[in-house]
């Protein structure tokens, strides 16, 4: 059996055996995302995609006011009433939960339910399983509840529950990846506007190769809501002299040379790196769209490069990944994704080498971490939908 089936199949029994047949259920897919890093808080754009990687939940109504959940793969189970949502110290049910609350606080009247989750998206591996949860269970509560709410809405409803019940300052990438991920394309999103376009991404000749380092550093989220205030900071010093300038969006490299170059250097640093990674993004679409990967892949590096040195967001683990992958043949680019402290790199490898690629990279890490490396071959798929039960 695919590991997919497993997971729906795990999802549905689990249910079946706790509750008895569940109402509906849902899977919502992890993401990449090929270039633009934390450019979506910035108000920039994003190249993600959702991947063959997803989250499984199984759902039904209950006559009274309480949630049971429960997540199969690590046999939890947790109780609350709706009346008293307030985040679990186990985590994982905050990302279920966060979102009924804001269903709630958007005055839509649930009942109470039961779900069941887990899946296959590597957790705290950078393939956003967080969003994955949260834009399964704003599908399925709108689904099961008859809320009528439009994708975006629920997108939306997601981002506000990671931001306000979990407490990650996180932008709008990963869920709008999540729920309207399509095969074989890229989502190219303008994260200000909310406009979108599916770019064709033809992976002719080379995969898409993640190696996750299996760390997590424990500062990654106050790491990641102090990059957030900081480019604030440097917007608030912008903004002075040019008024229109609301967000790194709208400002240029000549503004951050002249304005933030002498001032406070992890403001000016942080604010280099965005506004040339909305830059990098833009020219890496024409490349894309010219067909031309090897000059994409050659920007991934220079984001890997800027990650490291000027957001400062990487790790050890991750900048010995992409400095290895740098001297392999058959790489045509690699980098950190995601957030970063950890997770996972997102490397092009064209199809001769990727299991030498896959078996060297190991081999380095393992010499060097004495830790073992996990690789996963992604393939890009749909976003979330309702599976047939
Ligand atoms: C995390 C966040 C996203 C985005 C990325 C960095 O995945 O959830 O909103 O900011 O980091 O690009």
């Amino acid at each position: 059996m695919s590991e997919k089936a497993s997971c729906a199949n795990l999802v549905q029994s689990q249910y079946t055996k706790a509750f008895g047949n569940p109402e509906l259920m849902v899977k919502s897919p992890g993401r990449i995302n090929l270039i633009g890093e934390h450019t979506d808080y910035n108000l920039g754009f994003v190249l993600p995609a959702a991947i063959d990687k997803a989250i499984y939940i199984a759902i039904g109504k209950r006559a009274d006011q309480q949630i049971f959940l429960q997540a199969a793969d690590l046999d939890q189970t947790i109780e609350i009433s709706l009346d008293a949502l307030t985040p679990s110290p186990l985590q994982w049910p905050n990302y279920l939960l966060g979102i009924a609350d804001q269903l709630q606080k958007m005055g839509h009247s649930l009942g109470g339910f039961n779900a069941v989750v887990a899946g296959d998206v590597p957790l705290g591996a950078g393939l956003s399983s967080s969003a994955a949860v949260e834009c399964a269970t704003v599908f399925a509560l709108n689904e099961l509840f008859g809320l009528g709410l439009s994708k975006l809405e629920m997108v939306r409803l997601a981002q506000k529950a990671e931001n306000e019940f979990v407490g990650l300052k996180c932008g709008i990438m990963d869920m709008f990846a999540s729920m309207f991920g399509k095969q074989e394309s890229v989502i190219q999103l303008d994260c200000r506007s909310l406009d979108y376009h599916y770019m064709p991404f033809h992976q002719n000749g080379f995969q898409i190769v993640l190696l996750d380092t299996c760390v997590k550093h424990s500062l990654a989220s106050t790491e990641y809501n102090t990059r957030r205030e900081e480019c604030e900071a440097g917007v608030a010093i912008i903004a002075k002299w040019h008024p229109q300038v609301k967000s790194l969006r709208d400002a240029d490299l000549k503004m951050v040379e002249s304005l933030l170059a002498g001032g406070d250097v992890k403001v000016y640093q942080r604010c280099k790196f965005i506004v040339g990674e909305i830059a990098r993004l833009k020219a890496g679409c024409q490349d894309l769209v010219n067909d031309d990967i090897a000059a994409f892949g050659l920007k991934m590096f220079e984001t890997h490069d800027g990650l490291s040195q000027d957001y400062q967001v990487s790790c050890i683990e991750l900048d010995f990944l992409a400095d290895f992958a740098r001297n392999q043949t058959g790489v045509i680019g690699a980098r950190m994704m995601g957030g970063g402290f950890g997770g996972c790199t997102i490397n092009l490898v064209k199809d001769a080498s990727v299991d030498a690629f896959i078996s060297e990279a190991a081999l380095a890490f393992k010499n060097r971490f004495q830790q073992e490396l996990k690789s996963y071959i992604v393939a890009i798929g749909d976003g979330t939908s309702l599976i047939n039960i």
